[in-house]
């Protein structure tokens, strides 16, 4: 079976979020199971620095968005990559999404239909002389236009569509005079096709014309059903409920193992922590936290936006400082955040540390030598972070919210004999709440017997990729047999 998967990012050449690792480990577990995949990516300076190996390069004409265009095919380690080469769309300053000042690139839909346009050439008759995929396999909005062109495809013609939502926050609205220069005819703008409430809709495109649909967790994919978590797409969700599947992530066991990870100080694994102890220590002398081995060290790595839920942190984050704990935050985003942060590391030296920017090692370091890492999520379709803790023997606070629900036990007297306590879970969206649950964790680390079973459980889970790959390649196999 040939797979194509459309992304806006793909680790390790450009990353912003959770997507770009599910994009990067994804096809390596379909690999294992026999899968053709390969991942189409827009051309950033980024990614076309980063490929390592390059192969035939093909021009494309009259696509999308005009001006001269080319693919490239190419790997990045195991993954095999097709680059949409197009200057004109890509090659700029800035993130996939936002110019250096942080604003929406203006051509979004151009930049991003292009992407689309060039996944469908691919099925057609003279892109899929080579390499046609059986099915193309979309990823958030960016990819959302796919299915909607191969439904104008003639019929003999149209490829299976996947679309996963990985966040139904963002969903790619533009004006509808974008239609024209997007080839998408008038009949399409529908509530019944691409329109979303008088504009054109990108992830309702995709929702609309997709064979199949899913989002990254069980409990997200019930969420979104719900008028509370729904974006205005509930109703159409619902509608879809027997093609819609919450497939939980996995994470890249290559990538996140701390017996192998070269970004850490010291390995360890879950039969001997002392280089988890040895990590926590270099840690707190790196972000100039007093070097003191039994303050509970929490973390936190993640995006800086309201859906994070990390203002309530900002209010929380005191009952970690009065019961002798630290804070160490990694992470951009949102002003006032950031502001927030920094000032609190300026009013407790030695006890709460804020680094900005984006830090992959950092990243890898902080979940090696924190004690716990907190994510208190309004939203949390899957989450990744938590997933990376468990490997590390961090233990995540989280709310009880999406993916972070169906993937940490609370710690409770019957989940602890029962062996299976992983983490300590909240359900309101206050900072009361998180302070409590905050409190508790802290009670659980002094009481040392009961943490190292919490931290062992936590790493004895198993998140590789296998389980959850197995239940695409079935979906996949439905979605053919349409
Ligand atoms: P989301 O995709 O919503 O941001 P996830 O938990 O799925 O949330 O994924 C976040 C990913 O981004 C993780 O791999 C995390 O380690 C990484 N990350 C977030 N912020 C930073 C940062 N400032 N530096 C390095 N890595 C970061
Ligand atoms: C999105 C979600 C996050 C998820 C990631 C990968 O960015 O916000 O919860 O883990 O995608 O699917």
């Amino acid at each position: 079976m040939r797979v194509l998967f459309v992304a806006s990012e793909v680790y390790p050449l450009v990353k912003t979020g959770g997507l770009a690792d599910v994009v990067g480990a994804l096809p390596l577990a379909l690999a294992e199971l026999g899968v053709d995949v390969r991942v189409l990516v827009p051309g950033y300076p980024k990614v076309l620095a980063g490929l390592q190996t390059r192969g035939r390069e093909v021009d494309l004409h009259g696509l999308v968005g005009g001006g001269p265009a080319k693919l490239m095919y190419g790997r990045v380690g195991r993954l095999e990559l097709l680059v949409l080469d197009a200057p004109h769309l890509y090659n700029r300053p800035g993130n996939p999404y936002v110019d250096e000042h942080g604003r929406d690139f203006g051509d979004n839909h151009l930049r991003f239909g292009a992407l689309c346009d060039a996944a469908v050439w691919l099925a057609g008759p003279e892109g899929g002389q080579r390499w046609r995929p059986d099915l193309i396999h979309g990823h958030d909005w960016q990819a959302g236009l796919v299915p909607a062109y191969v439904a104008m495809m003639p019929p003999q013609q149209r490829v299976a569509t996947v679309t996963t939502i990985h966040n139904l926050a963002y969903q790619g609205v533009f004006r509808s005079e974008a239609m024209g220069a997007l080839r998408l005819p008038a009949s399409m703008f529908d509530i019944h096709g691409v329109e979303f409430h008088g504009h054109l809709g990108f992830l309702k495109a995709g929702l609309w014309y997709s064979d199949k649909i899913t989002t990254v967790s069980p409990t997200y994919a019930s969420q979104i059903q719900t008028e509370t978590y729904g974006h205005g797409l509930h109703g159409l969700l619902r509608r879809r409920d027997a093609d819609l599947y919450g497939i939980l992530n996995g994470i890249d066991t290559a990538v996140w193992d701390p017996a192998t990870d070269a970004h850490l100080p010291a390995p360890y694994s879950v039969d001997d922590l002392a280089g988890k102890r040895h990590g926590k220590r270099a840690l707190q002398l790196e972000l100039g936290l007093h070097p003191d081995p039994d303050a509970p060290l929490f973390v936190v790595v993640s995006r800086l936006v309201t859906m994070k839920g990390l203002d309530l942190l900002l209010s929380a984050g005191r009952s970690i400082l009065e019961r002798g704990g630290q804070l160490a935050v990694l992470g951009s985003g949102e002003e006032r955040l950031v502001e927030g942060f920094q000032q609190a590391a300026r009013l407790n030296p030695g006890r709460v540390a804020y680094r900005g920017g984006y830090d992959e090692p950092l990243a890898h370091r902080m979940q090696a030598g924190g004690d716990a890492i907190i994510i208190p999520s309004r939203t949390e379709p899957c989450g990744l972070t938590q997933l990376y803790g468990l490997r590390y023997g961090t233990v995540p606070v989280v709310r009880r919210t999406g993916g972070l629900a169906d993937s940490v036990v609370d710690t409770t007297p019957e989940s602890l004999s029962a062996g299976q306590a992983t983490g300590v879970l909240f359900n309101d969206i206050d900072a009361s709440a998180l302070a409590w649950a905050l409190g508790r964790t802290i009670a659980l680390y002094h009481n040392r017997p009961v943490w190292q079973q919490i931290v062992r459980n936590g790493m004895q889970q198993d998140f590789s990729w296998r389980r959850s790959a197995a239940r695409y390649l079935d979906l996949y196999r439905r979605a053919l047999s349409r």
